[in-house]
């Protein structure tokens, strides 16, 4: 008799062997239906066709466990997140909140607020303090009351385009409600699952063999996050308004009064929010939302406290990437105790060894934590002067029981060790002597200028380490880099072991010196090649600061990289300085260690790297693929628009860094030290050195008052 085909044989009757058979032929089979709906936009199947699938292959592995594959669909993300969702550049910057995590911390909040506007003592402060909603920012723009584009948060400057899946929330209105709509409307706020829909959700998924989220936070984005609008209508997903962002009139002048206008408009606003008017009520709501909080059917991770008057919030204006004018005071962190399994070393673009401590499975904060970085060797060792929270004087040994604590997004840390628990055998860990890298070539301790770090282990392998070449074709492509959509570690990885992508330059020849290779390989469809090249493409035009983060020069973060694009406008003026510096130009490193926020640390970083031949060829190779836009200029209308200033001595109106803020708001560079490029220095009582400094190269020295005279 011939045998049947198994995929006509109900579940319940197949055999082992049948059974074993049908697993591998569903997961092709699903497979391919994937590659052709999400890369290829041209599926094959119908849903239900596809649905049923994917429920046999659920169904057979519920009989038989023991055969589930490794690539089994039941653990590949079901929904495979849509590559390729257009950029939008936000109108204003989505910013993010500083942190409260102590009560004194929002005393000091209040206080500075205060000395800011220079209010007295019997002033009442107005704040409208809110939950802190633990989803997804977004940013809906409304254009003569329709809603135009719905984006997310991204890295602040740019979001992601995700209207046709915003249109489909119940919470988003398509058009504002009421009359007197200002033309140009930007309604920003949080899209949340609620913690039984992400239940309900988990199950189904699981029923159907589709993907598990790990909270409801990562469900929304994974929901959020479809080509198909569909899948997104069928998520239950919530929208509360709470900001704004570009308006082209405001029709209110408080934060609360803008939350009921937002209510009027058609949106749902958080219920628990309420007008607070000292510290202590501040810190009462906390307690109060804190309580309330595992009763809510909405994670939520802080509570907000915002100035309500927004002339005042103007006034107060932001410190780097946070306003003045709010705070976000966190819930305390969740932790959990767990065993230190072993102690794996990762190698870092710059050569750095870090030690990863690989943890027995634990959930904390609502998600399953396996591994925690161990910083250094003088973490694990427990000898002070890292500046993390593990308790002086204790090391980490393999088999050790660890408290470990995870707050918001961070990474877990390892925050005690439990003493009592260790295993008599375990002895202290013996930090590798030799990189593990194909060369094994010795480490060196290299301590920081800081200290606060601790020493560093340092492969010295340098250029011809195959981890440090990857790892900064990692940081090249990385979200806060190039961030190349459809180019992520994985596409890397591949690329440079087919080395075909040796540095960055390579990426950008990678269509003309290797498609046709591409097209062979495995997981690279016509479509989805094509779409990468369009997004390699896309990026032949960079942001500066993106491209010297790029770069990867050491202590040359995002942040860093911002002050310099600031500071010197173009690649080229960057360029030129950073060559100079290398070759000894004291004045050229003068003038970057002038540049706020930015020291030794970093010129000695800069000047290492373009001493460098290999790396001074890296960026000529890049630079003739791409092209690096200007950065984007301060303010210019004012009396102080691109001058030098240096505050020194002790201010009485407002402080140090509040000072500096304000002057950079006002287009002026604020300066750590005096040079001849220095226009003013702002002293006041006790002004030392840099007085001194100034009154010796004739630079202008005003008093604060006279300061706020020339700037008010
Ligand atoms: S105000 C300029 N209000 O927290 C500040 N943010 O760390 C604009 N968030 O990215 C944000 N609830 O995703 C604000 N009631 C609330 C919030 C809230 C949650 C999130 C938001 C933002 C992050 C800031």
């Amino acid at each position: 008799m011939a045998s049947r085909d198994p995929s006509d044989i109900a579940v319940d009757k197949l055999t082992e062997a049948q059974a074993r058979a049908e697993l591998m032929r569903l997961a092709l089979e699903i497979g391919a239906a994937d590659r052709r709906y999400y890369q290829e936009d041209a599926p094959t199947l119908t849903d239900a066709e596809y649905d049923e699938l994917r429920k046999r292959n659920a169904a057979i592995e519920a009989r038989f466990p023991a055969l589930v594959r490794a690539d089994s669909p039941s653990k590949r993300v079901g929904a495979a997140p849509a590559r390729g969702f257009r950029k939008v550049r936000h109108a204003v910057p989505m910013l993010s909140l500083d942190n409260a995590f102590a009560d004194q911390d929002v005393t000091d909040f209040v206080g500075r607020i205060r000395r800011f506007l220079k209010l007295s003592d019997d002033e009442p402060i107005v704040f409208s303090a809110e939950p802190k909603i633990d989803g997804l920012s977004m940013s809906l723009r409304y254009e003569n009351g329709a809603l135009v584009t719905a984006a997310t948060r991204g890295d602040g400057a740019e979001g992601e385009d995700v209207t046709a899946n915003i249109r489909t929330l119940e919470d988003v209105p398509q058009r504002l409600k009421g009359k007197n709509i200002p033309p140009v409307c930007e309604v920003r706020g949080e899209v949340y699952m609620t913690k039984s829909a992400f239940l309900k959700l988990n199950q189904q998924q699981a029923k159907e063999g589709g993907q598990i989220f790990a909270n409801p936070r990562n469900s929304a984005a994974g929901s959020l996050r479809q080509k198909d609008p569909r899948v997104t209508a069928s998520r239950p997903l919530g929208f509360f308004a709470y900001a704004w962002g570009e308006m082209s009139e405001l029709p209110e002048d408080t934060q609360s009064g803008m939350i009921r206008w937002f209510e009027r408009c058609g949106f749902r606003t958080n219920p628990l929010t309420k007008i607070c008017r000292s510290a202590d009520e501040l810190i009462a709501f906390h307690a109060r939302i804190g309580d309330e909080r595992a009763g809510l059917d909405y994670d939520i991770d802080g509570v907000v406290y915002k100035v309500d008057r927004i002339d005042w919030q103007q006034r107060l204006g932001f410190v780097s990437r946070s306003p003045r004018w709010a705070i976000a005071h966190k819930f305390p962190a969740e932790r959990a105790t767990t065993v230190l399994r072993d102690i794996e070393i990762q190698i870092g673009r710059t050569g750095a060894l870090t030690p990863v401590g690989k943890l027995e499975p634990v959930g904390v904060g609502g998600v399953i934590v396996q591994n925690v970085t161990l910083h250094n060797e003088d973490y694990i060792r427990g000898v002070g002067g890292h500046g993390e929270e593990l308790r002086e004087g204790r090391d980490l040994r393999l088999g050790d029981t660890v408290v470990i604590q995870r707050a918001g997004d961070v990474i877990p840390q390892v925050v005690d060790v439990v003493i009592d628990k260790r295993p008599k055998t375990a002895k202290p860990y013996k930090f590798p002597t030799h990189c593990p890298c194909p060369l094994k070539t010795p480490v060196v301790r290299e301590e920081t200028s800081t200290g606060e770090e601790g020493a560093r282990s340092r492969c010295t392998g340098e250029f011809a380490c195959p981890f440090q070449k990857t790892e900064h074709l990692r940081l090249f492509v990385s979200r806060r880099a190039f961030d190349i959509d459809g180019l992520g570690e994985k596409q890397i990885a591949l690329f440079f072991e087919k080395r075909w992508v040796e540095e960055p330059a390579d990426i950008f020849t990678l269509e003309k010196k290797h498609r046709k290779e591409l097209l062979a390989e495995e997981g690279f469809g016509e479509v989805s090649v094509r779409n990468l090249f369009a997004a390699i493409d896309a990026r032949r035009e960079i942001a500066l600061e993106r491209f010297i983060y790029a770069l990867g020069i050491r202590h040359v973060g995002e942040t860093t990289a911002l002050q310099l694009a600031r500071a010197y406008g173009s690649w080229k003026a960057f360029h030129d300085a950073g060559l100079k510096i290398a070759k000894g130009d004291a004045e050229a490193a003068a003038e970057m260690d002038a540049i706020d926020q930015i020291g030794d640390t970093v010129v000695e970083a800069v000047r290492a790297y373009f001493k460098e031949k290999h790396n001074l060829r890296i960026v000529e190779n890049l630079t003739g693929e791409v092209t690096v836009i200007d950065a984007e200029k301060p303010k210019k209308d004012s009396p102080v628009a691109g001058k030098t200033v240096v505050f020194t001595g002790s201010l009485e109106k407002m402080t140090r860094d509040e000072a500096k803020a304000m002057a950079e708001r006002l287009g002026a560079k604020a300066a750590g030290s005096v040079s001849k490029k220095t226009d003013y220095v702002v002293a006041g009582p006790g002004a030392g050195s840099k007085l001194t400094e100034a009154q010796k190269l004739g630079v202008k020295v005003l008093s604060e008052d006279e300061w706020l005279k020339l700037t008010s």
